[in-house]
């Protein structure tokens, strides 16, 4: 089994390099979607080759996450598991009764930004709606083995609501 962790930064590699923390057998500075590439057919690896793919925090920096998906599936072998953490994109009505409780002034979520499923928040991070993130696992060929509502992380002492996904890869091609 090999362990490889891929951070795009490389402002973060001397901080996994450390070897309290550098369990990793390769550390891969490199955009996630082009090194599962490598993993998902003509690239050094077998089709399939991974068994789990852990993305905690990391989906918050990318909107649109087909892509992504597309190439989790791909590098996946069968039965792999793609676990990762979202911000939460709540519908219209939810994100105006929260707002309307919350010291942060934010632009309400639009009927518009809901139905595209993700949006940039003004934290510079994206949020990602429960249907969109279900609606990509289907197309794909994931099935949803846990989909939680957590508080991935606290900013500045406030929760940022977000999801707990893990997703299970159970057939061999997108449908
Ligand atoms: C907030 S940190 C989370 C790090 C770690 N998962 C944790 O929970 O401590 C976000 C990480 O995502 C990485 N990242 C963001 N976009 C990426 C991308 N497109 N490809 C690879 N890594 C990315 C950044 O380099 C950074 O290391």
């Amino acid at each position: 089994m090999i362990l490889a962790l891929i951070p795009i930064s490389y402002l973060m590699m001397p901080h996994f390099q450390a070897s309290e923390r550098n369990i990793y057998d390769e550390l891969l500075e490199a955009d996630i979607a082009e090194a599962l590439s490598a993993y998902s057919g003509d690239g050094k690896s077998e089709k399939g080759a991974i068994g789990f793919i852990l993305a905690a925090d990391v989906y918050v920096y990318i909107g649109d996450l087909d892509e992504t998906f597309a190439t989790s599936f791909a590098a996946l072998s069968p039965g792999g598991l793609f676990a990762f953490t979202v911000e939460r994109l709540d519908d219209v009505a939810e994100s105006a009764r929260l707002l309307e409780a919350s010291p942060v002034s934010e632009a309400p979520v639009s009927q518009e930004d809901y139905d595209k499923g993700w949006k940039l928040r003004f934290t510079g991070r994206f949020a990602h709606s429960r249907p969109y993130i279900e609606g990509l696992a289907k197309k794909y060929g994931f099935e949803i083995v846990v989909h939680e509502n957590i508080v991935p992380r606290r900013d500045n002492g406030v929760d940022i609501q977000g999801h707990l996904v893990i997703l299970q890869k159970h057939s061999e091609g997108p449908r």
